[in-house]
């Protein structure tokens, strides 16, 4: 798929099949993620991952899908197959400065898995500690986010915005999301 399709196509999915994703496509969300740039090279990130239907269950309750609609949650048979966890090494970067590495790494695998057929969810809403301790993470490792991976159950499109930033689901279920039109974004200098 052409890197520009696949920046067109992505939408953030919140509703999964549960087909399992095969492990060598999560490796290669990982290699995807290792590439990106990083600021002086440091590549302070590592990564985890988690299919285990055990495990899922514990990150279940500390996990907040779609703010902006606060009547709907995901039921656990919607949510992802598989999860990511975005961590910085303290021991390589001991500052929470991992913003901009956690974007590229995260934005990385997204379009990777756009190529593959994949949707995602990335994940900020999160209880850090809470899946720290289920997971039973090392202290030196602090979580960025979470990446949600799997089949989509459901589609997305965007819209030109006129007043609000909130998406949201139509009558399929399929999610609305508004992004501020060229002509709003692109400033002349
Ligand atoms: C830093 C960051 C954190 C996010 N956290 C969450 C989250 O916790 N839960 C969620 O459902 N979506 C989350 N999202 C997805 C955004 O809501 C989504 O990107 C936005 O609505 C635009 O939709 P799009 O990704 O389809 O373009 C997050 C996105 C980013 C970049």
């Amino acid at each position: 798929m052409e890197v520009y399709e696949a920046i067109k196509k992505r939408r953030t999915i919140r509703r999964f099949e549960q087909t399992p994703v095969p492990a060598n496509a999560l490796e290669t969300l990982v290699d995807s993620a290792r590439l990106a740039p990083f600021g002086a090279n440091l590549q302070p990130l590592k990564y985890g991952i988690v299919t285990d239907e055990d495990k899922r269950k514990l990150l279940f309750p500390h996990i907040k899908y779609a703010g902006y609609l606060p009547d709907w949650d995901p039921s656990f048979e919607e949510c992802p197959t598989a999860f990511i966890v975005i961590m910085n090494d303290t021991s390589i970067k001991p500052t929470d400065k991992t913003e901009c590495d956690s974007g590229a790494a995260v934005m990385s695998m997204c379009l990777a898995a756009e190529d593959l057929g994949l949707g995602t969810c990335w994940l900020g809403a999160i209880d850090r500690a809470e899946i720290k301790k289920a997971l039973n993470i090392d202290d030196k490792y602090d979580i960025t986010y979470l990446l949600g991976v799997g089949y989509p159950a459901q589609t997305g499109k965007v819209y030109d915005m006129t007043d609000s930033v909130k998406y949201d689901f139509d009558e399929n279920g399929n999610v609305r999301v508004p992004k501020r039109p060229m002509s709003e974004v692109l400033i002349k200098l």
